[in-house]
């Protein structure tokens, strides 16, 4: 039996849907292949660890006395020796050794490169993206200059921080000006909707451009789509790419806000699902293909692995398609429409698993060691003997 540990929940504002996604699917699937251990990892929202097997379970978070239950929980902590342990303190501690990771978490903390970084430190294989495309991912504006550079289409964008903003308004109110409008403001590193706003006119402007800054201290102010299809393509794989199905969420208005994304489609059994989605989208052979040349050069670009999800924004009057964001754990994994591409949630699951041990593997290659004699060199007294 292989030992998983899924870790959840963490210090973001997508907690929950962090703690959905690590059980549907991931616990149930691995748990149901009978081929792993499974280790539900929680960080609580004040950034305590607990790991206790009952956590497997989603009734476990809603329980009406869940902050009872678990301030009565033994926290967890991690020894990190050529590969990562849990390790339960007592006056015999108890000790896990861990096989693979599968993070799931969305946000800040989790989805961007932190947890990432940590693991690799720690020497475990882990499933999904990297710590640097996670980062790049997880930045708005780095996503858009990357992209831009490898001459993947993204909307004509301006962006600033707080500093700049207080300092050099003007200048920047300009440049903003000369943008196509109607603009999108948006806080650079947030998802979820939270804090983006459209601005169809210059007096609306500074109040989106305050609200983005009240959330993040790098701000985007980016051109609309208009006649706007927007669309999503999921991807696994390392080297070798399998794309599901372009998938055209419904239920969107103007702007897709937090409790439709998660909430409407949430009452007919977590997040954005098949019944308000189109899938695969009717755009045509021409869209799909061009799609997902898109998407498989922007996983590429970005240096993702494991699985990623590609967003795009077409104008489908004008035929033009415009990547928009890369989600490096994309929420419940997608797995209602790799079910539609012919792939079982089992089989997602083990083989997201599987490329975590690929990537290790090749890794472990690579030489990260260098003999020199500089120490040797460098000036200054011996210790004599
Ligand atoms: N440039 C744009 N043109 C048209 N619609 C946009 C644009 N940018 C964002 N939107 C709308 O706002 C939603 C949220 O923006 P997005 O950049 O995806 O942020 P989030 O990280 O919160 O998902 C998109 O799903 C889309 O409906
Ligand atoms: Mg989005």
């Amino acid at each position: 039996m292989k030992e998983i540990a899924v870790i959840f929940g963490g210090k973001s504002v997508e907690h929950d849907v962090s703690t959905i996604t690590a059980h549907i699917p991931i616990i149930e699937a691995l748990l149901a292949s009978n081929k792993c251990d499974v280790w539900p990892v929680y960080i609580a929202k004040d950034g305590s660890w607990y790991s206790n097997k009952k956590m497997n379970a989603l009734a476990y978070f809603k329980q009406p006395d869940f902050e009872e239950q678990l301030a009565r929980e033994k926290k967890v902590g991690l020894s990190f020796d050529k590969g990562l342990s849990l390790v339960w303190p007592g006056i015999i501690p108890k000790t896990v050794r861990i096989d693979v990771v599968f993070p799931s978490m969305h946000g800040t903390f989790g989805e961007d490169g932190s947890l990432m970084g940590l693991l690799r430190m720690a020497g475990v294989p882990y499933v999904g993206c990297d710590m640097a495309s996670s980062a790049v991912a997880m930045d708005k504006v780095f996503t858009k200059q990357v992209l831009t550079q490898e001459g993947i289409p993204v909307t004509p964008f301006v962006w600033f921080t707080k500093k700049e903003w207080s300092d050099e308004q003007a200048g920047l109110l300009e440049k903003i000006s000369k943008l196509h409008w109607p603009v999108f403001v948006k806080p650079a590193h947030l998802g979820s909707s939270i804090g983006i706003t459209k601005v169809k006119n210059e007096s609306e402007l500074e109040n989106a451009i305050e609200v983005a800054l009240h959330y993040d201290d790098k701000v985007l102010v980016e051109e609309s789509v208009e006649n706007l299809i927007e669309v999503t393509l999921p991807i696994m794989g390392n080297d070798t790419l399998r794309l599901a199905e372009v998938e055209r969420p419904l239920n969107k208005t103007e702007l897709f806000d937090f409790t439709e994304k998660y909430m409407s489609g949430g009452k007919k059994g977590g997040g954005a699902n098949s019944a308000y989605s189109q899938i695969p989208a009717e755009i045509g052979d021409e869209l799909t293909a061009t799609v997902k040349e898109l998407g498989k050069e922007t996983y590429r670009v970005l240096g993702c692995s494991g699985i990623a999800r590609v967003d795009f924004l077409i104008d489908s009057k004008a035929n033009k398609i415009y990547v928009n964001e890369v989600n490096t754990l994309p929420g419940s994994l997608y797995h209602h429409n790799w079910k539609k591409a012919g792939v079982s949630s089992m089989e997602l699951v083990l083989g997201l698993v599987s490329l975590a041990e690929e990537r290790f593997k090749e890794q472990e290659g690579l030489t990260h060691t260098f003999r020199s004699d500089i120490l040797d060199k460098i000036g200054g007294p011996k210790i004599s003997k």
